[in-house]
């Protein structure tokens, strides 16, 4: 059952109202996370509170809660949600000031919301693989807040879904940043590569753990720069995020990646992620 939290109220998501004058609304000026949520608990929330307080800092936004605050209401979010395999959505904005304006007011309330929604993603059952076009970034140049200020990332999701592919490879300067909303692996000369932390991508947590994993099993890997050139030329692509965890890609820019079938190191990759959620 999707469930919705704001400002101390639950009910039905449809039900949850804010005001016109919320900054949110008004200049996106919020923060979020979507955490996923296995069997019913919350996967790596620790690395998400942590982000969510990054986040929030790097805007000049108060934390409205303690990570135990967060913690207690995250988990009654899901445990009121009754779902077992979900995504968890948690977003700030610096709240509902008494007029538009651009300049932060001193003493606002922020809008706490949070909801829970079912993710059959997650459930694994049939991983199809996607279809990426690359497409130039044209996002701002601070990456790496999690920010509900979404426009550009919609409008570079949308372009691709009308070019009849399921998201687009992002490319800034010649190089790869990542998708819309998920970042990107790929495999070339047998290396497994992601492009290095920077303000031009999210700092993804499933990226993270996926990194860990391969450094910890020792599969070939490095942390570095990817031009248009080596992820055209790429053995496997798969991107990674809370809500798809690693996903294969099978064509780029209409052209088969590899032999258009999920390769052997995603299929390594996502048996350790298997393996890692089995155990926490
Ligand atoms: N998106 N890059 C971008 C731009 C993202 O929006 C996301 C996540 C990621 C992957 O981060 P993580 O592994 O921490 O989920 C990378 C979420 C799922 C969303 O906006 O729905």
């Amino acid at each position: 059952m999707s469930i919705a939290y704001l400002n101390g109220e639950w009910g039905a998501i449809t039900d949850a109202k804010v005001s016109v004058l919320d900054r949110g609304f008004l200049f996106g000026d919020g923060i979020y996370e979507v955490i996923p949520v296995y069997a019913g608990k919350l996967f790596t929330l620790e690395r998400h509170l942590i982000r969510l307080a990054n986040s929030l800092s790097e805007v000049d936004m108060d934390n409205p809660m303690s990570d135990t605050q967060w913690t207690a209401l995250l988990t009654e979010a899901v445990e009121r949600s009754g779902e077992n395999n979900a995504a968890l959505y948690v977003q700030v904005t610096r709240g509902a000031d008494t007029l538009r304006n651009h300049v932060y007011p001193d003493a606002l309330v922020p809008t706490v919301f949070v909801m829970v929604n079912a993710a059959p993603i997650l459930e694994r059952n049939s991983v199809a693989p996607y279809s990426l076009i690359t497409l130039d970034d044209f996002r701002w140049s601070m990456g790496q807040i999690k920010t509900v200020s979404l426009i550009a990332a919609s409008m570079l999701k949308n372009k691709a879904i009308a070019a009849g592919a399921n998201d687009a490879v992002l490319i800034r300067a010649g190089k790869v940043t990542e998708c819309t909303a998920s970042n990107i692996f790929v495999v070339v000369d047998g290396v497994l590569v992601t492009p290095p932390k920077s303000a031009h991508l999210l700092h993804g947590i499933t990226r993270d753990l996926i990194v860990e994993l391969a450094l910890e099993h020792k599969i070939s890997f490095q942390e570095r720069e990817i031009t248009v050139e080596e992820l055209s030329g790429a053995s496997e692509i798969f991107i990674t995020s809370s809500t798809h965890e690693a996903w294969p890609v099978s064509h780029l820019n209409e052209t088969p990646v590899g032999n258009g079938e999920p390769g052997v190191i995603w299929h390594h990759i996502d048996d350790l992620f298997q393996n890692f959620k089995k155990q926490v």
